[in-house]
């Protein structure tokens, strides 16, 4: 029998509910982005939350009614309980209980972080366990050997900033705005990649750990000292850093662990550069590398409702009552 699962993801500025079948077939997802961080240059946690309070509705009904559901269609519903602003959290997560409640259907609490890899399951099906995951957002970087479903081993994480962080941090001190990803990714497609010497940041006790703020400070520095050095050059020195600090690692643990297939997603996986070096690395070492389209990428409730049926098939779920007691959480172990 076929399963319906409604997905609700608001743990940072995207709003967003979507129906996704057995965990492979999307029904609907809607997406909204709130614009209204970009004049703040960052996202303003109050002000997300409120944003969620606002269209929250608007974004289920659509998801439900643009498809020809209802909510008594639903098998379950899958929800972020975290990582993630805990006010913004609290919106999606009292909107799913509510929901689950209502109807008397179970509720399956997603990691946010793990939802971000199911967008290749979602999406291509693939891969299989073993494999490792490299989860590249706003929020988090980290590197793990994925066992089987819900079963992981850290390889390694950010000690400071995350790489997106990074990369928004440069954008602003560069007078690109916000986010910073997609316009640092784009002015580096144009700029000298040999133009400027950064390191990659490497903490001394775990080389499998990432960091990069110091590489932040560095561009931040080298920008006070040059400040009529083409932006172009910096994007493109520093984007070649941070994407090279990222596949060293996976390069190593393959070398010293045997290959693997790997499996990218998050914003940062939206990169070009990202992109084509996980697929020249996969080449190289005869592996298959996934990365999910970039619509999938970004913050969305489907790979919420993807991971849900994962989770379900394997009883990690509540009642509708017993979900009245979920709480949401700013930080969450994998
Ligand atoms: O996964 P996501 O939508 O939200 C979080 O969970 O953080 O990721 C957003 C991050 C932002 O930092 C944004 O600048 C970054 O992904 N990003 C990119 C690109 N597109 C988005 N970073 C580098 N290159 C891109 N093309
Ligand atoms: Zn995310």
């Amino acid at each position: 029998m076929s399963m319906k699962i409604l997905g609700i993801e608001t743990s940072c500025d995207e709003t967003s509910v979507a129906i996704v079948e057995d965990g492979r077939r999307i029904i609907s997802d809607v997406v909204h982005t709130q614009s209204i961080h970009a004049k703040f240059g960052g996202v303003v946690p109050e002000v997300a939350s409120r944003n969620h309070v606002v269209k929250i509705h608007e974004i289920l009904d659509e998801a439900l009614r643009g498809s020809g559901n209802t909510l008594e269609d639903m098998d379950a519903f899958a929800v972020t309980y975290g990582p993630g602003l805990v006010g913004a959290l609290l919106i999606g997560l009292n909107t799913a209980k509510s929901l689950a409640y209502a109807v008397g259907r179970p509720l399956i609490p997603v990691n946010h972080v793990e939802a971000h890899l199911y967008a290749n399951i979602l999406h291509y099906g693939k891969p299989d366990p073993p494999f490792l995951g490299l989860i590249v957002s706003g929020g988090h970087t980290t590197l793990f050997l994925v066992k089987g479903h819900h079963d992981y081993a850290v390889i390694g994480r950010t000690r400071d900033d995350a790489v997106g962080e990074a990369y928004d941090k440069v954008s602003k001190m560069l007078g690109l705005g916000y986010p910073g990803g997609p316009v640092v990714d784009s002015m580096a497609a144009s700029g000298d990649e040999d133009a400027v010497q950064f390191k990659i940041p490497v903490p001394r006790d775990s080389f499998y750990d990432f960091s990069f703020s110091g590489l932040k400070t560095a561009v931040k520095n080298y920008y006070a000292s040059h400040p009529a050095a083409p932006r172009e050059d910096i994007c493109a020195s520093f984007q070649k850093t941070a994407i090279k600090a990222l596949t060293m690692r996976v390069e190593k643990y393959m070398r010293e662990h045997g290959p693997l297939d790997i499996a990218v997603a998050g914003g940062v996986a939206a990169n070009s550069r990202l992109r084509a070096e996980i697929a020249a690395l996969a080449e190289k070492f005869g592996v298959a590398s996934y990365i999910p389209p970039v619509r999938l990428c970004t913050d969305n409730a489907a790979m919420v409702a993807s991971l849900g049926y994962y989770l379900f098939q394997k009883g990690d779920y509540l009642s509708p009552e017993e979900s009245l007691k979920l709480n949401a959480f700013s930080s969450l172990p994998l």
